[in-house]
């Protein structure tokens, strides 16, 4: 089974090294950023069971499992057949903490299922990624707007429903943030009455969070103009759900062809789950060809450089920046990518320019391109990437800064004099098997536990 999750150690560390370029078939796994979201909402249903199937096996599960041990929500789960049954019948507790130094964006999720049971919760504020400054502003005043009264300290929320009760409420969100929108949706959903949710995010795993809570019960609404109209209910009913293939996991994957010049065929693979990065990828000459079992990545002439920003769905997503950035390195020509959703999610080409060889090196800034000027212009952010490729990675040692670099400095030590990778607690959090997939498709890189 390939719960390395579980297996690694502080000690544990990846070699990687160029290769030949990768070839060959590899599977997809279930969505982290569905899976999570689905296990937390399935919880608002006061009585029933859920099957989930096509559960990855990565930290983020067993990290929002060891939440269900500590409220005493029963589960039970087969890695080997990928499927997690939940009972949501009464559970003990009403606190949840971080176990060790790691931590998640799901605690949050847990607000609105948790005191709409109890009627308080205490939960540990998330922690997530250092990618940016992450703030919860937008998930506080939604759910106060919902009815729920909240005190903080550094580490914890407590919070307490309100006299009048978990009620629906009109939520204009600031920015479309993707957990603000699922927390506003999860708790609408059993709270009294109407909610109507603003200038919402829209992302494929949003989509599925909604098609599930619909098909328990909750009449949800939803408008291109970026609103959510629902009403919450008391009789959620559960049934089975599905998670739909990891994109980001599917777009490092291409990334890992892609760069070495290969020609790999990603099983379970959905074009439909990423159109805006399929045609960047298109525009600079990549290969790619779909059929009903899954999408394959060939290499067909040197690939063109390309500028982009991050944005909003359906805009080029900003996991995907990271994959796309180790593609560009090897392309000969000036990229630039200007990341508009984090404020500092350049870290890892920091980490990597000393093991670059040459003159060449990613050059980090903090302005936006001309004419394109983002929210953080003038904040002194680093949010600008400028890559001058082909670079040529030499031998070094990189501790992991982030979940979603994780996979694209694997990527990097696949076009290098040998990489030893680190901190491998954040990549295990979010892929399953990546050692394993890389290999399978050829790669010379090991996993040492
Ligand atoms: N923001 C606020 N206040 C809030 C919430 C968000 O200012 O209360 C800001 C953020 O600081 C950021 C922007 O809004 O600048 C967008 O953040 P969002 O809330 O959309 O991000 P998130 O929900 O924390 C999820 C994914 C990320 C993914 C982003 C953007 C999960 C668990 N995480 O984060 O994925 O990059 O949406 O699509 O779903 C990952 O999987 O490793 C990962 C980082």
């Amino acid at each position: 089974m390939n719960n390395y999750w579980q297996k690694i150690t502080k000690n544990s560390y990846i070699f990687g090294r160029k290769g030949n370029p990768l070839k060959g078939t590899v599977r997809i796994s279930g969505a982290k950023n569905m899976v999570t979201k689905i296990m937390t909402a399935s919880l608002i249903a006061p009585d029933g069971k859920l099957t989930i199937k096509n559960v990855p096996l990565i930290g983020e599960v067993f990290m929002t499992l060891d939440f269900f041990d500590q409220m005493g929500v029963r589960y039970n789960f087969l890695p080997e057949k990928r499927v997690l049954e939940i009972e949501t019948e009464e559970f003990g507790s009403s606190r949840v903490e971080f176990k060790g130094e790691e931590g998640n964006r799901i605690s949050l999720l847990l607000a609105g299922p948790i005191v709409s049971r109890f009627g308080q919760a205490t939960i540990a504020k998330p922690k997530g990624c250092k990618i940016g400054l992450r703030k919860i502003d937008f998930h506080l005043e939604g759910l106060e707007k919902l009815g729920v009264e909240i005190k903080e300290t550094e580490d914890f929320l407590y919070l307490k429903v309100g006299k009048k009760g978990l009620r629906g409420a009109e939520i204009q969100l600031p920015f479309p943030s993707v957990g603000a929108t699922e927390n506003m949706i999860i708790t609408a959903s059993c709270a009294e009455g109407e909610t109507t949710i603003k200038n919402c995010a829209f992302e494929p795993e949003i989509i599925e969070l909604i098609k599930f809570l619909q098909e328990a019960g909750v009449e949800i609404a939803f408008s291109e103009d970026r609103s959510i109209h629902l009403r919450g209910t008391k009789k959620i009913k559960l049934s089975e759900v599905t998670i739909i293939p990891d994109r980001v996991e599917t777009m490092s994957l291409a990334a890992a062809g892609l760069s070495t010049q290969g020609d790999v065929f990603l099983e379970g693979a959905k074009t439909d789950l990423i159109i805006r990065p399929l045609e960047i990828l298109e525009k600079m000459g990549a290969g790619i060809e779909n059929n009903e079992k899954g999408i394959r990545f060939f290499y067909k002439k040197p690939l063109k450089p390309i500028s982009l920003k991050t944005e909003v769905y359906p805009g080029f997503p900003t996991d995907f920046q990271q994959p796309l950035a180790i593609i560009l390195s090897q392309v000969k020509g000036v990229s630039s990518l200007h990341e508009t959703i984090f404020e500092n999610r350049f870290e890892y080409l920091r980490l990597l320019n000393p093991l670059l060889r040459g003159e060449k090196k990613f050059k980090i800034l903090n302005d936006c391109p001309d004419e394109e000027k983002c929210r953080f212009f003038g904040k002194n952010y680093p949010h600008l990437a400028v890559i001058s490729g082909p670079m040529e990675f030499g031998k070094g040692e990189i501790s992991l800064p982030d979940l979603r670099a994780g996979f694209a400095i694997l990527n990097a030590a696949c076009l290098s004099e040998g990489i030893k990778i680190s901190n491998l607690g954040l990549l295990f959090r979010g892929y399953e098997d990546p050692v394993g997939k890389l290999k399978a498709l050829g790669a010379e890189i090991e996993l040492v536990i």
